[in-house]
C-alpha cells in the first residue's frame, strides 16, 4: 500500500487535505482516520458501504468484474483440481499454501481435537429438541472458553495454532451433534481415520452399527461448498468478528459472534430462504413470474433470495462454480430435483428483467448452494451451519490479522445524533 495522492475536502471555508491510500490492485481509499481528532468532523456512512474498516492481505474481491481471490489465488483454481478444505484453511490463516509437513501436522492437531469435552457434550441433552442448530453453534463455540481457558489470552503462535485447530475441528462435531439432537438420534463420535468432510458426514448420518457409506461425489461436493464459503473479506459476520476481537475478546467469543451475524436471512440465512422460496413455488404458492414481480414491488418486503450482493455487481464467481457443481453432482448421483428447475427458471426470468439488469442483481453464493446441499441430503436447517463451518477459517484469519496488527485500536464508530435537544425529566405523576 502506498500513498502519493491527496484528496481535498472543503468545508466551512476551510480546505482539509487527506491522504489517499492505494491497495495492491489499484483500489483507492481516502484516509479519514484523523478527520475527527484533527478537525472535529465525522463521515456519515450508515451501512459502511463506502468505508474500508481495515487493510487486509487475505481476500481480494472486484465486485464489478466478479473476481474473488484467496491470498491472490483465483477462486476458480480451487474448483478442479480441488484442494482439501484444510489446505485452504491454512492458506487463509497463515498466508501460504501449507507444505506437506505443515498440512500433516495441522491435520493431526485437528484429529487430536475432534472430540467434545464430556461436559459440553452433556449440554446437548438439556436443549429443547427443536433448538435451531445456529443457536446451538453460537452458544457452544462461546462455551469453548469455559473448557479451554489457557487459550483466552493467546499471546503466542503455538497457542494460536492450537486454538484455531480446536475451533475448526470442534465446529464440525458441534454442527453434527446439533443435527443429531434435533432428530433425537444418538451422537456418533468422530472417526479419526476419516478426512475432514467425510468425518462430518459420518457424524451426521451414521447410526450405531450402521456406518454411513460416504460417496466420493458427496465428499467432494461438501469440500467444495466449504472452500467456496471460506472467506469473503469484510462481510457482515467477518466485520462482527473483527469488531468483537478489537475489544481483545478471545477467539472463541469473537467467532461465536460471527455465527450470530451469519444467521440473519440477509446474510448466511439466505440459503434457507432460497429453499423456502423455491418450495413455495413448487407447492403452488406462487408462480416464478409472480415471485419476480413480488421482488420488484417496493411496497412488498419480499426479496428474490439468493440474488443481489453488496459488493458483486456481476455474477458471484462462487455461484458460477456452484451452478456447474450442481450439474456435475446431479449427473453423478443420477438424481433430479424440481427445485433446481425452478431455480433455473427464476434465474432466467431475472436475468432478462430490466429491474435486475439495471440494478446489476445476479445470483449470489446462496442461490445454488441450497439445491446442492439438498442433493447431498443435508436438511435445510443445517445449511447456514455448514456455511459457518466453511467461513470459520476466514473468521480466524481475519481475527489473527487484526490481532497481529499492534496499531489496531478498539473499533468504535460515531453517530450523527438527531434526537431531542436538551430536555427535562418529568416525574411520572405529572406526565
Ligand atoms: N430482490 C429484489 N430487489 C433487490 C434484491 C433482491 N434480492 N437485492 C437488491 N435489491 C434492490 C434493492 O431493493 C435496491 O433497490 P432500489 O435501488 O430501487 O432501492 C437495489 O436492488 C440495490 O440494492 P443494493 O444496495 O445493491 O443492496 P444492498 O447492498 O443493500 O443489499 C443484499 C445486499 C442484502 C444482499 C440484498 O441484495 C438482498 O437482500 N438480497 C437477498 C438476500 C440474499 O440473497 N442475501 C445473501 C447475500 S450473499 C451472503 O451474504 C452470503
Amino acid at each position: 500500500m502506498h500513498q502519493e495522492e491527496k484528496a481535498r475536502l472543503i468545508i466551512g471555508g476551510k480546505t482539509i487535505e487527506l491522504p489517499v491510500l492505494t491497495g495492491t490492485e489499484g483500489d483507492k481509499a481516502i484516509d479519514i482516520s484523523e478527520l475527527y481528532d484533527e478537525h472535529g468532523i465525522t463521515a456519515f456512512d450508515p451501512s459502511l458501504g463506502s468505508t474500508c474498516m481495515c487493510q487486509s492481505t487475505i481476500t481480494y474481491i472486484d465486485g464489478d468484474k466478479g473476481i474473488l481471490r484467496y491470498r491472490g489465488i483465483p477462486i476458480e483454481q480451487f474448483d478442479r483440481p480441488q484442494p482439501n478444505f484444510i489446505e485452504v484453511a491454512w492458506l487463509l490463516i497463515f498466508g501460504n499454501l501449507p507444505t506437506r509437513r505443515e498440512l500433516r501436522d495441522f491435520r493431526d492437531l485437528l484429529t487430536a481435537n475432534e472430540m467434545l469435552h464430556e461436559g459440553l457434550h452433556r449440554q446437548f441433552g438439556d436443549l429443547p429438541p427443536k433448538s435451531p442448530p445456529m443457536a446451538i453453534l453460537s452458544a457452544m463455540l462461546s462455551q469453548l472458553a469455559c473448557y479451554y481457558e489457557k487459550f483466552l489470552p493467546l499471546g503466542d503462535d503455538e497457542l494460536f495454532i492450537e486454538a484455531a485447530a480446536r475451533l475448526i475441528s470442534k465446529v464440525r462435531t458441534i454442527a453434527a451433534y446439533s443435527y443429531r439432537r434435533s432428530k433425537g438420534l444418538p451422537f456418533m463420535y468422530p472417526d479419526p481415520a476419516l478426512r475432514y468432510c467425510a468425518n462430518f458426514l459420518h457424524m451426521m448420518f451414521s447410526i450405531p452399527y450402521q456406518q454411513y457409506i460416504i460417496g466420493e461425489e458427496i465428499e467432494d461436493a461438501m469440500n467444495l461448498v466449504l472452500i467456496l464459503h471460506a472467506d469473503h473479506e469484510q462481510n457482515c459476520s467477518t466485520s462482527t468478528v473483527r469488531v468483537v476481537g478489537s475489544a481483545k475478546a478471545n477467539l472463541f467469543a469473537s467467532c461465536a459472534a460471527g455465527v450470530s451475524a451469519l444467521w440473519g436471512p440477509l446474510h448466511g440465512g439466505a440459503n434457507v430462504e432460497v429453499i423456502k422460496m423455491l418450495e413455495s413455488i413448487h407447492n403452488g404458492g406462487m408462480k416464478p413470474e409472480e415471485c419476480i414481480e413480488a421482488a420488484k414491488d417496493k411496497t412488498n418486503p419480499f426479496k428474490l433470495f439468493g440474488f443481489g450482493h453488496r459488493i458483486y455487481r456481476n455474477y458471484d464467481p462462487r455461484a458460477k462454480i456452484l451452478r456447474a457443481a450442481v450439474d456435475r453432482v446431479f449427473a453423478r448421483l443420477k438424481t433430479k430435483d424440481p427445485l433446481l428447475d425452478i431455480a433455473r427458471k427464476l434465474e432466467e426470468l431475472a436475468l432478462k428483467d430490466s429491474y435486475f439488469i439495471d440494478r446489476k442483481l445476479y445470483p449470489n453464493v446462496d442461490f445454488y448452494s441450497g439445491v446442492l446441499l439438498r442433493a447431498m441430503e443435508i436438511p435445510t436447517n443445517m445449511f447456514t451451519v455448514i456455511f459457518a463451518m466453511g467461513r470459520l477459517p476466514g473468521w480466524i484469519a481475519q481475527w489473527k490479522e487484526q490481532h497481529d496488527n499492534l496499531t489496531q485500536k478498539i473499533i468504535r464508530p460515531r453517530q450523527l445524533y438527531t434526537g431531542n435537544k436538551i430536555t427535562g425529566y418529568i416525574p411520572i405523576e405529572s406526565r
